[in-house]
């Protein structure tokens, strides 16, 4: 199929479906993330509250919620690790926009510009604290497992692409293990974890894995290219900002391929040594949208998105399940 038909062929999908569905229980999850960001100190409230009500789209959250309903679950012991899930997000993103130098989270100031990056990074980690309190409280020694390793390999996935920033000749394997690790891995325990929380048997437990892992790689693969392809308005984060930082994500490595000898000077001064002006950025996106590397990308998102659906075979048929056949394509068709 070509890049054309392709994108055609991507219909815009919702996730309506999975918030109505989640709306009482994502009423239970907040309440218990506003009431657990509290603390003495003042700025850590502040700070925390600055990003956490900004909105974000809570799918990992709903994630876990909705991956313990459809198990069958009937008590409410998914809320507590559903709201722990979306506070290693919160922390991470603290800590990404660091790392990052990002000045836009969710439509509003980052927030190191405002409180400092220490102030940032310590947050950050009360926020790490936090959930594995909530983790605990679950009372699952599995989920905890299962959550304590996922935080682990989120910096193994940060580190390594730290170590790689700047790298034109980075393999799409080792691009796919950083995102694995930094996105995929999150969104594979939120869903294995609501599952363990339901009691579902191993087998569903390992299509739930399956299903959140596939659905991260969809999703991050879908956020490279919204990078170049999307709007600043939408996405609530400054578009550009990855080639800003010369990041090497799987459209510029696409872009670069393509391109060859005729614009290997370009990318070498711009992602090897970023020295870039604001026009750069405008010539890198015309580049990846000639060569059809954004198109590229989200096919192979379509791809894991595909594999995602696919896992959810052995799970029952119903409302949740299709819920989450559509934020499988959600995570490739969206703007935001
Ligand atoms: C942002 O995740 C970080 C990535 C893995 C790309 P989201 O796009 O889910 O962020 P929020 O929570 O909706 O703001
Ligand atoms: C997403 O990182 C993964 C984590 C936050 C751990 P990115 O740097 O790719 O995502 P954005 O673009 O800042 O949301
Ligand atoms: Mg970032
Ligand atoms: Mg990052």
């Amino acid at each position: 199929m070509d890049a054309v038909n392709a994108a055609v062929a991507r219909k815009p999908a919702s996730v309506d479906l999975l918030v109505d569905l989640g709306t009482a229980d994502m009423e239970g999850v907040n309440a218990l993330i506003s009431a657990r960001m509290q603390s003495p100190v003042a700025v850590i409230p502040a700070l925390a509250d600055h990003l956490i009500n900004a909105g974000g789209k809570r799918l990992r959250p709903l994630l876990t919620v909705a991956s313990a309903r459809l198990a069958g679950a009937t008590n409410d012991a998914c809320l507590k690790l559903a709201a722990s899930v979306e506070f290693i997000h919160t922390a991470t993103l603290l800590h990404d926009d660091v790392i990052d130098s990002s000045q836009l989270r969710r439509g509003k100031v980052a927030a190191h510009l405002i409180w400092g990056a220490p102030s940032s990074v310590l947050v950050g980690d009360y926020l790490f604290a936090r959930a594995f309190e909530l983790m605990v409280e679950a009372g699952s020694l599995r989920a905890l497992d299962i959550l304590a390793k996922a935080a682990g390999v989120i910096s193994e996935g940060e580190v390594l692409q730290l170590t790689r920033a700047h790298d034109l000749n980075l393999s799409k394997d080792i691009y796919l293990e950083i995102i694995r690790a930094k996105t995929a891995e999150l969104f594979a325990a939120a869903a294995e974890a609501g599952a363990v929380s339901a009691g579902a048997s191993e087998e569903q437990q390992r299509a739930m894995r399956t299903y959140g892992m596939n659905l991260g790689l969809a999703f991050q693969l879908s956020d490279d290219a919204l990078d170049y392809g999307g709007a600043t308005e939408d996405l609530g984060k400054n578009a550009g900002d990855d080639f800003r930082e010369g990041k090497a994500t799987l459209p510029l490595l696409l872009a670069i391929a393509a391109t060859g000898a005729q614009e290997a000077a370009f990318w070498e001064r711009t992602i090897g040594r970023r020295e870039q002006d604001e026009s750069d950025f405008l010539r890198a996106r015309e580049l990846i949208r000639l060569t059809g590397a954004g198109e590229a990308t989200l096919d192979l998102a379509a791809e894991f998105a595909e594999e995602a659906k696919a896992a959810l075979g052995v799970m029952p048929t119903g409302d949740w399940r299709r819920a989450l056949e559509e934020l499988a394509d959600f995570a490739v068709t969206r703007s935001a």
